[in-house]
């Protein structure tokens, strides 16, 4: 007779016991175990991951363990995000807003992934099986062979998978699975985070990777994908702006990788194409140097990506003067507006501003302030910026320039695209070989007088 152990389990934790208990002891929640009817234990000596009580030694890697490898999905964009490939039992977290395309690439990745010989299921709680198949069919995937389900039930879902034990499985999205021994409403916070921790511990117990599908809400009513966020291993949001066909994939938090890493892709009418030179893209609409336009070297991640930013100076015609901002930080904004103006006399006041970052992409690095100043005072002035040349470096309180990191990477990307100068801090480093002329300033004065001249403040 077979023996089944853990057929309890605690709804706080994931813990599982082998009898009920009105106590769970491994976080202290009262009347939180129940029988965990979904889940039969799998044949003995074959479960992956942490059983209970099992420890394991840290120095204890021989040569005969076989070494943690990626799983490509063959999604290049999407890998380079994770950090190289899909690690085997990861709970991954996929955020964005509604409609921005997270279906969309999960059914690419995940079909591209069960092409390449790995088990492979899409549960979908928004759409039938039978829709997603129609979706998957127009993006020319039906050859891959792809589960697909449709299915809300937190308890069915943990036994399709314990049944059919895929390597990769996603949940399409959190928000609409709900768990039984939850007296709330599907959507709301205690419901997903039941529902998240109960799927996160299943990946780590049965070594199933699980992707997490999570709208951002704007209604309080529903729970957003943050409540999860400290429960994944990944978390990935999905960016873009809705008019844009670019869309890019963000690692905010990565155990397994580095966060920041990008992923760009475009939105076709056959699904998303994937972007492997996105300076290039984000570059490509740029007519003819005009005033207010600057070129930013940046990097994302471990990439260098260049993006183009545009400003645009107009006097106030309301009382106060307008601050909008696109792809870049507000606060920032307001920072680098103030500098010019108390340290070199360059006003605003009676001026709106407004500032966009070219082709969707939003930017958070504080390298960017020389390349929004010139932007500014360039559009202020109504004089162009040297032609085929490339700004980064961030801006002190004081006015003085601080070397950014990855210099170089920078000026190799920007090399690449064409371009002929860099203006930037005065303190950066390179090993040479580059095919660009820097031009180093020492500080935002001698970046204004290089580039305009002596300004009539
Ligand atoms: P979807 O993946 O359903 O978004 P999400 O899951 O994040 O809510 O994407 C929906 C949008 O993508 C929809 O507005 C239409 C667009 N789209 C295309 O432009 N081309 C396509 O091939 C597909 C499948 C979707
Ligand atoms: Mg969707």
């Amino acid at each position: 007779m077979s023996r089944k152990t853990a057929s309890f389990v605690c709804a706080e934790c994931g813990a599982s016991y082998s009898k009920w208990a009105g106590r769970c002891d491994a976080c202290g929640a009262w009347n939180s175990i129940s029988e965990d009817t979904g889940l039969a234990e799998g044949p003995k000596g074959k479960t992956i991951g942490t059983q209970r009580g099992r420890k394991i030694d840290l120095s204890g890697l021989t040569t005969a363990d076989p070494p943690i490898l990626r799983q490509t999905t063959g999604v290049a964009e999407f890998d380079r995000v994770l950090g190289g490939g899909l690690v085997p039992a990861s709970a991954i977290l996929l955020g964005g807003d509604p409609g921005i395309g997270k279906s969309t690439l999960l059914l690419q990745a995940t079909a591209a992934f069960a092409a390449s010989g790995n088990a492979a299921i899409y549960i979908s709680g928004e759409e039938a099986a039978a829709q997603v198949r129609m979706r998957a069919n127009r993006l020319g995937l039906s050859g891959a062979p792809l589960r697909l389900g449709s299915e809300t039930n937190l308890r069915d879902i943990l036994t399709t998978l314990d049944a059919e034990r895929p390597a990769l499985a996603v949940i399409d999205s959190i928000q609409t699975v709900w768990a039984d021994h939850v007296d709330s409403a599907p959507g709301s916070v205690s419901q997903v985070r039941a529902a998240a921790h109960e799927l996160v511990t299943f990946a780590k117990r049965r070594g199933v990777s699980v992707i997490l599908v999570g709208h951002v809400t704007k209604d309080g009513q529903i729970a957003g994908p943050r409540v999860v966020e400290h429960m994944v291993d990944t978390v990935l949001y999905f960016e873009g702006e809705r008019g844009h066909q670019f869309r890019i994939l963000r690692a905010v938090k990565n155990r397994f990788g580095p966060a920041d890493e990008i992923g760009v892709f475009e939105m076709t009418g056959l699904g998303l194409a994937e972007v492997s030179n996105p300076s290039a893209l984000f570059l490509s609409e740029r007519g003819d140097p005009s005033p207010g336009s600057a070129v930013f070297a940046g990097i994302e991640g471990t990439r260098p990506v260049l993006a183009e930013i545009q400003a645009l100076v107009a006097p106030t015609t309301l009382g106060t003067a307008r601050r909008t901002v696109v792809g870049w930080d507000g606060g920032r904004l307001a920072m680098v507006l103030a500098v010019l103006e108390a340290r070199f006399g360059i006003g605003f006041a009676d001026r709106d501003v407004y500032l966009n970052v070219a082709g969707g992409l939003r930017i958070s690095e504080p390298a960017a302030d020389l390349a929004v100043a010139a932007a500014l005072v360039s559009a202020r002035q109504d004089m162009t910026l040297p032609a085929n040349t490339v700004f980064f470096g961030e801006i002190s309180l004081s006015g003085a320039l601080r070397t950014p990191v990855q210099a170089e990477a920078r000026l190799r990307e920007a090399a690449k695209l064409g371009f002929e100068a860099a203006i930037t801090s005065n303190g950066i480093k390179t090993t040479g070989g580059v095919q660009l002329r820097t031009d180093p300033v020492a500080d935002l004065g001698a970046f204004i007088e290089k580039c305009f001249g002596k300004i009539d403040r």
